[in-house]
């Protein structure tokens, strides 16, 4: 598998999502290995939208623990219902946040911060994981990346 990313330039988001689909599958249909697929997805969405922290908190003895990100450092445990990662593993759904200061219970790991979605991974109806994607602007992100993101992460349950 080539590890170049093709990404047509000026696509709308839900076109972006749809190219990079197929292109991540073909990345991880052959690795094994959970961490390594984590990543290269993490670099995938980061090169594709450039977004400000993106990455994965894993579940691991009740509690999320970070895993492979790209951007600022993070806080590296969240418990069961607290912030939007943990509101997201207890609901076991999307949480789209346009505001972080308006979410409550939110948890700060960088000011800069300012709006976020979290999307649950899922495995035999479990959530294994949650994808985290943060913004430094505003209502950053709508249904198309509730729709892309949510179709993406169908192709993780696999890697636990
Ligand atoms: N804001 C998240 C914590 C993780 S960081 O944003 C990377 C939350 O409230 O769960």
């Amino acid at each position: 598998m080539s590890e170049t990313l093709f990404l047509k330039p000026g696509l709308p988001k839900a076109a972006r999502y749809a190219e990079l689909h197929p292109q991540l599958n073909a990345l991880t249909a052959d690795e094994a290995d959970c961490t390594a697929n984590l990543a290269n997805t993490a670099a995938v969405l980061r090169q594709a939208f450039g977004f400000f922290w993106v990455g994965f908190y894993i579940v691991k003895n009740e509690e999320l623990v970070l895993g492979p990100f790209q951007g600022p450092i993070a806080c590296t445990r969240i418990r069961k219902g607290r912030g939007v990662c943990g509101t997201s593993w207890a609901e076991a759904r999307t949480i789209l946040v346009p505001d972080v200061e308006a979410f409550p219970g939110h948890i700060a790991c960088s000011s800069d911060s300012k709006s976020e979605i979290v999307v649950p991974i899922l495995k035999n109806g479990r959530v294994v994981a949650v994808l985290d994607v943060d913004s430094d602007r505003l209502a950053e992100f709508d249904e198309a990346d509730q729709a892309g993101l949510e179709q993406l992460m169908q192709l993780a349950g696999a890697w636990f």
